[in-house]
């Protein structure tokens, strides 16, 4: 089949689409392709994931609106179809890739074990004259260092004479998947300037804002520098709140006259950076680098100072107990939330791990609420009762609406340490708490 054929099956939904992995991205791409009008087929290795899917309930837990309501609808009319097997891609037109990419943790380069998995199980699928689009954050380079020889090995074809390949990176964030998959501009990097051009045309049909077509490399960089800066932003702003700190003053007063100053536009403070895309991207950019010669020195400068900000939160829980002679061996400390970002159920790389083991290891005993995850949910107040202790590290809503005088209450040592601006430190003060605060000096 030709990209023209293949444009035309797009064009009138005759094509069906295949997502390989059916997790916080693919699970939303599918459903929303789905709700475009195209046969959709998802493949999942997580079993129980699988049943869940074909059954219409959605396995996210966190608030992701419209979600569970479009897979209902759209797996009750026959649009997606969830399997284990990758053998239902055998008749996709298109087929995009969305499974997960980690690097190592102490070599931090990539592990791409889903993606070869995933190219390969594609390839023995694919048919002549198919499109393949790899949705997963990669290294730059990947897509031609490890996907197209998956691909190519596998099936025995050749991308551009017998199928098609591209990168279509995404931006979505956990708690508005839907609202940023189709509201958000994408960039469609094909192997060739037609391919990308084909590429548009399907995402047009999901999509509301700018298409930008482009190569391969182009998309690769895109992605992994869009969040690369962001940690490098984050990491600036954890900086002067530690500067802040020291000097006595309110790191959000500071920011707020600062972003006053034209072309300023200093990022938020807080306990730590999760989540699967942040904290890893910019190592993936970094290993891209090294590929070529290149040491990077700003980004893991930025990972270190984002990484040393949940021991920073233990510390101020260690600080704030001492003025209450109470030291942190033996202490009860109560952590509300594990999710690495408030509302959802994403606890990818979260910062209340390290804040949780750094504690346990000064011999404190930690407890540890989350409303979204399981075996964590349950009563507020029966976590924090008779705490020494309570240290928020996630804005999830039912935090914000916490009472500081009930609090007070049932706390044994009146000590609070927030991590994510939920309360001011004189609200805190007022309600006879001794506050700590990432950036209140
Ligand atoms: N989560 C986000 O908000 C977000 C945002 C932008 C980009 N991304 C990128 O998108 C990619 C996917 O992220 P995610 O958050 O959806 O990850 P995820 O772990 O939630 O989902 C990946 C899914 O793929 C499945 N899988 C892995 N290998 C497979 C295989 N060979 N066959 C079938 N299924 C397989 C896994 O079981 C998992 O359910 C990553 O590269 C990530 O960096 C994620």
């Amino acid at each position: 089949m030709s990209l023209a054929n293949l444009r035309q099956r797009i064009d009138t939904r005759e094509a069906r689409v295949g997502v390989v992995g059916l997790g916080y991205v693919g699970l939303a791409v599918a459903c929303a392709f789905a709700r475009a009008g195209f046969a959709v087929r998802g493949i999942e290795r997580r079993a129980e994931r699988v049943a869940m899917i074909n059954s219409g309930s959605s396995p996210m837990q966190g608030d992701e609106p419209g979600l569970a309501e479009l897979l209902l609808q759209v797996t009750s009319m026959g649009m997606l179809q969830a399997s284990a097997s990758a053998e239902t891609l055998r008749d996709c037109d298109v087929i995009l890739i969305a499974v997960e990419t980690p690097v190592e943790p102490t070599s931090k380069a990539p592990t791409y074990e889903a993606l070869t998995a995933a190219a390969r199980a594609v390839g023995k699928e694919l048919r002549p004259g198919a499109l393949v689009i790899v949705e997963s954050t990669v290294a730059p380079g990947t897509l031609e260092r490890v996907v197209r020889p998956g691909l190519e090995e596998a099936s025995g074809l050749r991308v551009d004479a017998d199928f098609y390949l591209g990168h279509c990176p995404e931006r979505v964030m956990p708690g508005r998947l839907l609202h940023n998959l189709t509201t958000m501009s994408r960039v469609c990097g094909g192997h060739t300037p037609d391919t990308a051009e084909v590429m548009a045309a399907l995402y047009r049909t999901i999509v509301s804002a700018d298409l930008d077509t482009t190569d391969c490399i182009t998309a690769e960089l895109v992605k992994t520098t869009e969040n690369a800066y962001r940690d490098v932003q984050i990491a600036f702003a954890n900086e002067v709140a530690l500067i802040c700190e020291g000097l006595g003053a309110d790191v959000w007063r500071v920011r707020e006259l600062v972003n006053k100053s034209p072309s300023r536009t200093m990022h938020l403070p807080g306990a730590g950076v999760g989540g699967h895309c942040i904290p890893k991207d910019p190592w993936l950019l970094a290993y891209a680098a090294r590929n070529t010669g290149i040491m990077a020195r700003l980004l893991p400068a930025a990972r270190t100072v984002n990484d040393s900000m949940p021991g920073h939160m233990a510390d101020l829980a260690v600080e704030a107990l001492s003025e209450h002679g109470r030291p942190i061996q033996g202490a009860t400390v109560a952590i509300l939330g594990f999710a690495y970002l408030e509302n959802s159920d994403d606890v990818r790389n979260t910062p209340t791990e390290p804040v949780i083991a750094r504690l346990r290891e000064m011999g404190a005993h930690v407890r540890v609420h989350d409303p979204f995850v399981d075996g964590l949910q349950g009563d507020i107040f029966a976590t924090i009762c008779d705490a020494d202790a309570a240290i928020i590290m996630v804005g999830h809503d039912c935090y914000k609406e916490l009472d500081l005088a009930a609090l007070r209450e049932v706390l044994r040592l009146p000590v609070l340490v927030d991590g994510r601006r939920v309360f001011e430190p004189a609200a805190a003060r007022q309600a006879g708490l001794t506050f700590r605060g990432i950036g209140r000096g």
